[in-house]
């Protein structure tokens, strides 16, 4: 090292310097647990197929869901999150507690293929109801707050009964919860933990998700879900959440909402997770496809970034890709 003119006593690039002590000084790191993989699985579907706003996910088959599956497990991620696309919609969305529909069987097929996996699965009408909403229309067509509520509850039971480790209900009615929870105990899955999905806002983000699940939403969901310009709100859905027996709270999406993940960690006793969503996912690929920034680095940049922000654990579609990574 060359000497100085200057005295400089605080010199923090001193810790930059190497790789091996850039390690040594990290104060963040992921891990292959902390990761989530969602997989998408549609009814009757021949073969696996690629979702155009999503490069490299895929609607999956029962077997190409099990070697995801496996491959999941394989990389040491900490749990697989699965949302079923019925061959038949209608108003209600009642394929959604079919116990032969095809979410609970996409449950009963994951954990055939790694037992010892956690199973989260999406608790929400939108993939099921031929209109697109998460909950059923009243005689205005607007989303039915309590009428939907006994649906999630039969929703959730069902899942429950195929084995699904943890439940993800993510509708934003107010008070679903409370009501699943106790449809849950009554039916004695007390066992069955409560992932929420407590802030979240009506992401434009959400977008290439409605391909994944071929939603055919018209209008929007700003009536139940979030607005963006609000945090403290979402800072009380997750004290009405807790206070309704939630195990785990969420924020989502991710990275345009790092302050209200950070704010959540200071209030929540449980484990806060965070959601990089579809639009998320879609901004990093195509960027990358365009040759406008390094797809690695930026993957293991953004998930490093939730991660300092206070998630204990991240949901994303990279979960495996980043897991082997991080293994090797
Ligand atoms: C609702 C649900 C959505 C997502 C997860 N659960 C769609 C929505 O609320 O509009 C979005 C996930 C993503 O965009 O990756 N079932």
């Amino acid at each position: 090292m060359s000497g100085s003119q200057y005295r400089i006593v605080q010199r923090p690039r001193r810790l930059r310097r190497t790789a091996a002590i850039r390690e040594l000084v990290a104060e963040t790191r992921l891990h292959p647990a902390d990761l989530i993989e969602p997989m998408f699985v549609v009814e009757g579907l021949d073969a696996p197929r690629e979702i155009g706003s999503m490069p490299g996910v895929r609607q999956h088959t029962r077997a190409s869901l099990q070697r995801a599956v496996h491959e999941a497990a394989d990389a040491g991620v900490g749990a697989v999150m699965l949302f079923g696309t019925p061959a038949e919609r209608d108003p209600m969305g009642s394929q959604a507690w079919n116990p032969d529909g095809v979410l609970a069987n996409a449950v009963r097929w994951a954990l055939e293929a790694e037992p010892q996996l956690p199973v989260i699965a999406d608790v929400c009408l939108d993939e099921f109801t031929d209109h697109g909403h998460c909950g059923v229309l009243d005689a205005d067509g607007e989303v039915d707050n309590d009428a939907t509520l006994p649906l999630y509850a039969r929703m959730s039971v069902t899942l429950a009964e195929a084995g699904a480790t943890m439940l993800g209900p993510s509708g934003m009615m107010d008070g679903q919860i409370g009501v699943i929870r106790e449809a849950l105990d009554g039916a004695g899955f007390t066992g069955t933990a409560l992932m929420a999905y407590s802030a979240k806002y009506a992401s434009g983000f959400f977008g290439p998700f409605r391909e994944a699940v071929d939603c055919r939403l018209t209008g929007d969901r700003r009536a139940y879900q979030q607005d963006p310009a609000n945090a403290v709100e979402g800072l009380r859905e997750i004290e009405l959440d807790l206070a309704q027996g939630a195990d785990i709270v969420m924020v989502k999406p991710a990275l345009p909402y790092l302050d209200v993940l950070a704010k959540a960690v200071r209030i929540a006793n449980v484990p806060v997770a965070a959601y990089v969503v579809s639009g998320e996912y879609a901004m990093i690929e195509l960027a990358a496809r365009a040759g406008a920034i390094d797809r690695e680095r930026c993957i293991m940049e953004a998930l490093t970034g939730v991660k300092r922000a206070g998630a204990s654990m991240i949901v994303t579609y990279w979960a495996t890709e980043a897991a082997r990574r991080l293994a090797r």
